[in-house]
Protein backbone atom coordinates (compact mmCIF):
# COMPACT_ATOMS: atom_id res chain seq x y z
CA UNK A 1 0.00 0.00 0.00
CA UNK A 2 1.17 3.32 -1.20
CA UNK A 3 0.70 6.82 1.37
CA UNK A 4 -1.21 9.39 0.01
CA UNK A 5 0.87 12.31 -0.12
CA UNK A 6 -0.41 15.24 0.79
CA UNK A 7 0.73 18.06 -2.08
CA UNK A 8 1.44 20.75 0.32
CA UNK A 9 5.13 21.77 -0.67
CA UNK A 10 5.79 25.64 -0.06
CA UNK A 11 7.86 27.31 -3.42
CA UNK A 12 10.41 28.24 -0.89
CA UNK A 13 11.31 25.13 0.98
CA UNK A 14 12.62 25.99 4.32
CA UNK A 15 16.21 25.08 4.24
CA UNK A 16 17.82 23.53 8.04
CA UNK A 17 21.22 25.65 6.07
CA UNK A 18 20.06 28.70 5.16
CA UNK A 19 21.51 30.46 7.64
CA UNK A 20 25.08 29.46 5.80
CA UNK A 21 24.30 32.15 3.14
CA UNK A 22 25.14 35.54 4.08
CA UNK A 23 25.10 37.23 7.03
CA UNK A 24 23.20 34.38 9.79
CA UNK A 25 21.73 38.05 12.08
CA UNK A 26 19.96 41.46 11.82
CA UNK A 27 22.41 43.71 12.93
CA UNK A 28 20.04 47.04 12.54
CA UNK A 29 17.32 46.54 15.33
CA UNK A 30 17.20 46.61 19.18
CA UNK A 31 17.84 43.27 21.08
CA UNK A 32 17.90 42.42 24.82
CA UNK A 33 21.59 41.76 26.33
CA UNK A 34 20.75 41.55 29.48
CA UNK A 35 18.29 41.17 32.64
CA UNK A 36 19.11 44.84 34.60
CA UNK A 37 19.94 43.31 37.87
CA UNK A 38 22.74 41.18 35.75
CA UNK A 39 24.59 44.95 35.64
CA UNK A 40 24.39 46.47 39.06
CA UNK A 41 26.98 48.31 40.92
CA UNK A 42 30.30 47.66 39.82
CA UNK A 43 29.57 44.60 38.08
CA UNK A 44 31.39 44.16 34.26
CA UNK A 45 29.17 41.73 32.96
CA UNK A 46 30.65 39.73 29.85
CA UNK A 47 28.48 38.58 27.39
CA UNK A 48 28.65 37.25 23.48
CA UNK A 49 25.96 38.54 22.05
CA UNK A 50 25.48 38.34 17.56
CA UNK A 51 28.95 36.84 17.32
CA UNK A 52 30.33 40.07 19.27
CA UNK A 53 31.91 39.92 22.77
CA UNK A 54 30.29 42.76 24.68
CA UNK A 55 30.60 43.57 28.31
CA UNK A 56 27.95 45.78 30.34
CA UNK A 57 28.70 48.08 33.21
CA UNK A 58 26.97 51.23 34.53
CA UNK A 59 28.94 55.09 35.12
CA UNK A 60 28.04 56.61 38.34
CA UNK A 61 24.57 57.95 37.03
CA UNK A 62 23.75 54.64 36.77
CA UNK A 63 23.44 54.46 33.07
CA UNK A 64 24.21 51.17 31.32
CA UNK A 65 27.31 51.28 28.45
CA UNK A 66 28.54 48.26 26.46
CA UNK A 67 31.60 48.20 24.83
CA UNK A 68 33.35 45.25 23.01
CA UNK A 69 35.20 43.01 25.19
CA UNK A 70 38.50 43.78 23.76
CA UNK A 71 41.48 46.54 24.69
CA UNK A 72 42.63 48.42 21.73
CA UNK A 73 46.56 47.84 22.79
CA UNK A 74 47.18 44.01 23.26
CA UNK A 75 43.63 42.75 22.55
CA UNK A 76 43.37 41.74 26.71
CA UNK A 77 39.76 41.20 27.41
CA UNK A 78 37.99 44.34 29.44
CA UNK A 79 35.79 41.78 30.97
CA UNK A 80 38.46 41.12 33.37
CA UNK A 81 39.51 45.07 34.04
CA UNK A 82 38.06 46.67 36.91
CA UNK A 83 34.94 49.57 36.53
CA UNK A 84 36.30 52.62 37.97
CA UNK A 85 34.37 55.49 37.87
CA UNK A 86 32.39 56.14 35.00
CA UNK A 87 34.56 54.07 33.01
CA UNK A 88 36.51 50.28 32.93
CA UNK A 89 40.52 50.20 33.35
CA UNK A 90 42.25 47.16 31.42
CA UNK A 91 43.98 45.38 33.94
CA UNK A 92 47.07 44.28 31.55
CA UNK A 93 48.91 48.13 31.14
CA UNK A 94 45.93 50.12 32.57
CA UNK A 95 44.24 51.75 29.74
CA UNK A 96 40.76 53.04 31.05
CA UNK A 97 37.88 53.71 28.79
CA UNK A 98 34.83 55.78 29.07
CA UNK A 99 30.91 54.48 28.34
CA UNK A 100 31.53 55.45 24.38
CA UNK A 101 34.67 53.87 24.01
CA UNK A 102 37.09 56.63 24.08
CA UNK A 103 39.88 56.32 25.92
CA UNK A 104 40.34 59.09 28.47
CA UNK A 105 43.72 57.35 30.33
CA UNK A 106 46.87 56.27 29.52
CA UNK A 107 49.18 55.44 32.83
CA UNK A 108 52.38 57.66 32.88
CA UNK A 109 51.92 59.79 30.07
CA UNK A 110 49.53 62.97 29.64
CA UNK A 111 46.69 62.52 27.21
CA UNK A 112 46.81 59.01 25.25
CA UNK A 113 48.18 57.53 22.12
CA UNK A 114 46.24 57.91 19.23
CA UNK A 115 43.97 55.08 17.63
CA UNK A 116 43.27 53.35 21.08
CA UNK A 117 39.43 54.54 21.50
CA UNK A 118 37.26 51.09 21.15
CA UNK A 119 33.57 50.48 19.85
CA UNK A 120 30.78 50.97 21.91
CA UNK A 121 26.98 49.86 21.17
CA UNK A 122 23.87 52.47 21.52
CA UNK A 123 22.30 50.87 24.56
CA UNK A 124 19.04 51.67 26.76
CA UNK A 125 17.23 50.57 29.62
CA UNK A 126 13.00 49.81 29.21
CA UNK A 127 10.45 47.45 30.00
CA UNK A 128 12.54 45.48 32.39
CA UNK A 129 15.06 45.16 30.10
CA UNK A 130 18.50 46.16 28.74
CA UNK A 131 18.60 46.62 25.16
CA UNK A 132 21.61 46.47 22.64
CA UNK A 133 22.10 48.09 19.07
CA UNK A 134 24.56 46.44 17.70
CA UNK A 135 24.08 47.64 13.87
CA UNK A 136 24.57 50.88 12.27
CA UNK A 137 24.70 53.04 15.42
CA UNK A 138 23.37 56.29 13.11
CA UNK A 139 19.54 54.18 12.97
CA UNK A 140 19.59 53.31 17.05
CA UNK A 141 16.36 54.79 17.05
CA UNK A 142 14.68 54.37 21.03
CA UNK A 143 11.26 54.36 19.37
CA UNK A 144 11.99 50.98 17.94
CA UNK A 145 12.47 49.42 21.04
CA UNK A 146 9.80 46.74 21.16
CA UNK A 147 6.77 47.13 23.48
CA UNK A 148 7.66 44.46 26.80
CA UNK A 149 4.86 46.77 28.53
CA UNK A 150 3.64 43.85 30.68
CA UNK A 151 6.44 43.88 32.44
CA UNK A 152 6.58 47.19 33.30
CA UNK A 153 3.08 47.34 34.92
CA UNK A 154 3.05 46.54 38.73
CA UNK A 155 -0.37 46.01 40.14
CA UNK A 156 -1.82 44.57 37.18
CA UNK A 157 0.86 41.97 35.77
CA UNK A 158 3.38 40.05 38.54
CA UNK A 159 6.21 38.39 36.90
CA UNK A 160 10.10 37.22 36.97
CA UNK A 161 13.09 37.44 34.80
CA UNK A 162 14.33 34.43 33.81
CA UNK A 163 17.14 33.20 31.33
CA UNK A 164 18.31 30.16 29.76
CA UNK A 165 21.20 29.23 27.80
CA UNK A 166 21.04 27.31 24.57
CA UNK A 167 23.31 24.89 22.11
CA UNK A 168 21.26 25.82 19.36
CA UNK A 169 20.92 28.19 16.36
CA UNK A 170 18.40 30.93 16.93
CA UNK A 171 15.96 30.20 14.20
CA UNK A 172 15.15 26.73 16.15
CA UNK A 173 14.45 28.02 19.03
CA UNK A 174 12.42 30.71 16.51
CA UNK A 175 10.42 28.09 14.66
CA UNK A 176 10.01 25.75 18.09
CA UNK A 177 8.08 29.22 19.36
CA UNK A 178 6.00 29.44 16.21
CA UNK A 179 4.79 26.04 16.65
CA UNK A 180 1.86 25.11 18.91
CA UNK A 181 1.51 21.17 17.30
CA UNK A 182 4.68 20.32 19.02
CA UNK A 183 2.56 20.97 22.46
CA UNK A 184 0.68 17.56 21.91
CA UNK A 185 4.09 15.62 22.09
CA UNK A 186 6.85 17.39 23.77
CA UNK A 187 5.01 18.79 26.16
CA UNK A 188 2.02 15.76 27.09
CA UNK A 189 2.20 16.16 30.66
CA UNK A 190 3.46 20.12 31.00
CA UNK A 191 2.11 22.57 28.95
CA UNK A 192 0.02 20.44 26.42
CA UNK A 193 -1.80 17.85 28.19
CA UNK A 194 -4.57 17.77 25.01
CA UNK A 195 -4.52 15.26 22.03
CA UNK A 196 -6.84 17.35 20.61
CA UNK A 197 -4.30 19.94 20.47
CA UNK A 198 -2.29 18.95 17.47
CA UNK A 199 -5.74 18.79 15.31
CA UNK A 200 -6.49 22.33 15.91
CA UNK A 201 -5.00 24.38 12.89
CA UNK A 202 -3.71 27.81 14.09
CA UNK A 203 -4.55 31.08 12.63
CA UNK A 204 -1.10 32.02 10.79
CA UNK A 205 -0.90 35.96 9.26
CA UNK A 206 1.63 38.07 8.82
CA UNK A 207 1.43 41.70 9.72
CA UNK A 208 4.10 44.90 9.38
CA UNK A 209 6.57 43.67 12.54
CA UNK A 210 6.35 39.79 11.64
CA UNK A 211 3.75 36.77 12.12
CA UNK A 212 0.73 36.73 14.41
CA UNK A 213 -0.77 33.20 15.38
CA UNK A 214 -3.80 32.92 16.99
CA UNK A 215 -4.98 29.81 18.31
CA UNK A 216 -8.20 29.10 20.56
CA UNK A 217 -9.56 25.47 22.35
CA UNK A 218 -12.92 25.73 23.04
CA UNK A 219 -14.51 23.38 25.45
CA UNK A 220 -11.96 21.55 27.04
CA UNK A 221 -12.79 19.25 29.82
CA UNK A 222 -9.68 19.91 31.77
CA UNK A 223 -7.20 22.72 32.22
CA UNK A 224 -3.35 22.41 30.95
CA UNK A 225 -1.33 20.55 33.41
CA UNK A 226 0.71 23.25 34.52
CA UNK A 227 -2.35 25.27 35.65
CA UNK A 228 -3.37 22.51 37.67
CA UNK A 229 -3.62 23.48 41.37
CA UNK A 230 -3.94 27.15 40.17
CA UNK A 231 -7.54 26.76 39.38
CA UNK A 232 -9.55 29.87 40.10
CA UNK A 233 -12.82 28.01 38.75
CA UNK A 234 -14.14 24.67 38.47
CA UNK A 235 -15.49 22.72 35.34
CA UNK A 236 -14.54 22.86 30.88
CA UNK A 237 -12.71 25.69 29.82
CA UNK A 238 -11.81 27.66 26.98
CA UNK A 239 -8.16 28.19 26.50
CA UNK A 240 -5.83 30.08 23.94
CA UNK A 241 -2.68 31.51 22.65
CA UNK A 242 -2.37 34.63 20.55
CA UNK A 243 1.34 35.39 19.99
CA UNK A 244 3.28 38.16 17.87
CA UNK A 245 6.90 37.33 17.09
CA UNK A 246 8.62 40.52 15.72
CA UNK A 247 11.10 39.86 13.45
CA UNK A 248 13.03 42.75 14.73
CA UNK A 249 14.76 41.55 17.78
CA UNK A 250 13.11 38.12 17.98
CA UNK A 251 10.79 39.03 20.63
CA UNK A 252 7.35 37.00 21.49
CA UNK A 253 5.19 38.80 23.14
CA UNK A 254 2.20 35.74 24.03
CA UNK A 255 -1.65 36.33 25.64
CA UNK A 256 -2.59 33.51 26.55
CA UNK A 257 -5.39 32.65 29.33
CA UNK A 258 -8.00 30.18 30.50
CA UNK A 259 -11.55 31.23 31.02
CA UNK A 260 -14.67 29.28 32.20
CA UNK A 261 -16.19 27.72 28.67
CA UNK A 262 -18.62 29.71 26.65
CA UNK A 263 -18.11 33.00 28.82
CA UNK A 264 -17.31 35.12 25.97
CA UNK A 265 -13.21 34.83 25.69
CA UNK A 266 -12.77 34.68 22.31
CA UNK A 267 -15.05 37.67 21.95
CA UNK A 268 -13.01 39.57 24.09
CA UNK A 269 -15.24 39.26 27.16
CA UNK A 270 -13.27 38.28 30.63
CA UNK A 271 -14.97 36.81 33.42
CA UNK A 272 -13.33 38.03 36.52
CA UNK A 273 -12.37 34.25 37.43
CA UNK A 274 -10.58 34.08 33.90
CA UNK A 275 -6.92 33.29 34.35
CA UNK A 276 -5.17 35.89 32.15
CA UNK A 277 -1.02 35.36 30.92
CA UNK A 278 1.45 37.30 29.03
CA UNK A 279 4.52 35.76 28.08
CA UNK A 280 7.26 37.82 26.29
CA UNK A 281 10.18 35.62 25.21
CA UNK A 282 13.24 37.01 23.52
CA UNK A 283 15.93 34.96 21.78
CA UNK A 284 19.13 36.76 21.28
CA UNK A 285 21.83 35.07 18.79
CA UNK A 286 25.24 34.71 20.61
CA UNK A 287 26.67 32.84 17.85
CA UNK A 288 25.54 31.20 15.17
CA UNK A 289 24.91 27.96 16.61
CA UNK A 290 24.33 29.42 20.33
CA UNK A 291 21.33 31.28 21.85
CA UNK A 292 20.54 33.60 25.20
CA UNK A 293 17.04 32.87 26.16
CA UNK A 294 15.03 36.16 28.71
CA UNK A 295 11.38 35.27 29.09
CA UNK A 296 9.21 35.80 31.64
CA UNK A 297 5.47 35.08 32.20
CA UNK A 298 3.28 37.43 33.94
CA UNK A 299 -0.45 36.53 35.36
CA UNK A 300 -3.11 39.12 36.33
CA UNK A 301 -4.09 36.62 39.34
CA UNK A 302 -2.82 36.15 42.53
CA UNK A 303 -1.22 39.28 42.66
CA UNK A 304 1.61 40.14 45.00
CA UNK A 305 2.25 36.80 45.51
CA UNK A 306 5.83 36.19 44.96
CA UNK A 307 6.13 32.50 45.78
CA UNK A 308 2.78 31.96 43.81
CA UNK A 309 4.58 33.91 40.84
CA UNK A 310 7.83 31.34 41.21
CA UNK A 311 5.87 28.37 41.34
CA UNK A 312 4.18 29.27 38.17
CA UNK A 313 7.18 30.30 35.95
CA UNK A 314 8.61 26.88 37.28
CA UNK A 315 6.22 24.81 35.46
CA UNK A 316 6.68 26.78 32.62
CA UNK A 317 9.95 26.28 32.54
CA UNK A 318 9.63 22.76 32.64
CA UNK A 319 7.86 22.98 29.86
CA UNK A 320 11.24 25.07 28.12
CA UNK A 321 13.89 22.56 29.50
CA UNK A 322 11.61 19.94 27.40
CA UNK A 323 11.95 22.15 24.35
CA UNK A 324 15.80 22.63 24.97
CA UNK A 325 16.27 19.72 25.14
CA UNK A 326 14.95 18.40 21.50
CA UNK A 327 16.36 21.46 20.42
CA UNK A 328 19.44 21.13 21.26
CA UNK A 329 19.18 17.61 19.92
CA UNK A 330 18.24 18.87 16.37
CA UNK A 331 21.45 21.11 16.87
CA UNK A 332 23.59 18.06 16.96
CA UNK A 333 22.14 16.45 13.51
CA UNK A 334 21.50 19.44 11.76
CA UNK A 335 25.80 20.02 12.35
CA UNK A 336 25.79 16.34 11.07
CA UNK A 337 23.97 17.00 7.89
CA UNK A 338 24.23 20.76 6.95
CA UNK A 339 23.19 20.63 3.59
CA UNK A 340 20.46 18.45 4.38
CA UNK A 341 16.85 20.30 3.58
CA UNK A 342 13.88 19.62 5.85
CA UNK A 343 10.62 18.17 5.11
CA UNK A 344 7.24 20.24 5.27
CA UNK A 345 4.84 19.33 6.82
CA UNK A 346 1.27 20.87 7.34
CA UNK A 347 2.07 21.94 10.82
CA UNK A 348 4.75 24.18 9.22
CA UNK A 349 2.72 26.61 8.41
CA UNK A 350 3.86 29.30 11.32
CA UNK A 351 7.33 28.78 11.61
CA UNK A 352 7.75 29.10 7.54
CA UNK A 353 6.14 32.63 7.90
CA UNK A 354 8.29 33.21 10.12
CA UNK A 355 11.31 32.28 8.36
CA UNK A 356 10.04 34.22 5.74
CA UNK A 357 9.87 37.21 7.56
CA UNK A 358 13.32 37.00 8.52
CA UNK A 359 15.14 36.10 5.27
CA UNK A 360 13.35 38.78 3.94
CA UNK A 361 13.99 41.53 6.42
CA UNK A 362 17.67 39.87 6.12
CA UNK A 363 17.84 40.69 2.74
CA UNK A 364 17.06 44.02 3.35
CA UNK A 365 19.11 44.17 5.35
CA UNK A 366 21.93 42.95 3.51
CA UNK A 367 20.83 45.88 0.64
CA UNK A 368 21.49 48.83 3.30
CA UNK A 369 24.91 48.08 4.40
CA UNK A 370 26.14 47.41 0.77
CA UNK A 371 24.62 50.88 -0.34
CA UNK A 372 25.70 52.23 2.98
CA UNK A 373 29.55 50.85 1.47
CA UNK A 374 29.11 52.07 -1.82
CA UNK A 375 28.81 56.03 -0.66
S1 LIG B 1 46.18 45.33 26.71
FE1 LIG B 1 44.94 46.78 27.65
S2 LIG B 1 46.31 48.30 28.33
FE2 LIG B 1 47.56 46.85 27.34
FE1 LIG C 1 7.53 24.12 23.53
Amino acid sequence: MTNTLINNVPKNPVNCNDHLSGNPFLLNCWYVGAWPHEVQGDAILARQLLSKRVIFFRDTAGKVNALEDRCSHRFAPLSIGRHTGDGVRCMYHGLVFNGKGTCVEEPGVKGVSRGTDIKSYPTAEKDGFIWIWPGDPELADEALIPDCKFQNQPGKWDWEPRYRYFNADYRLILDNLLDFSHLTFVHENTLGGSSKIANIKPKTESYDKGVRITRWYLDEEKIAPYLRGFETFEGRIDRWNIYDMETKGNVFNMDSGTAPAGTGAPEGKFVPEAMLFHATQIVTPETETTSHFFWSYAHNFNLGNPEFTTMLTDRIAEGFEEDKEMIEAQQVIINENPDTPFAYIHFDRGLSAGRKALAKALEEEAEYFKTKANQ
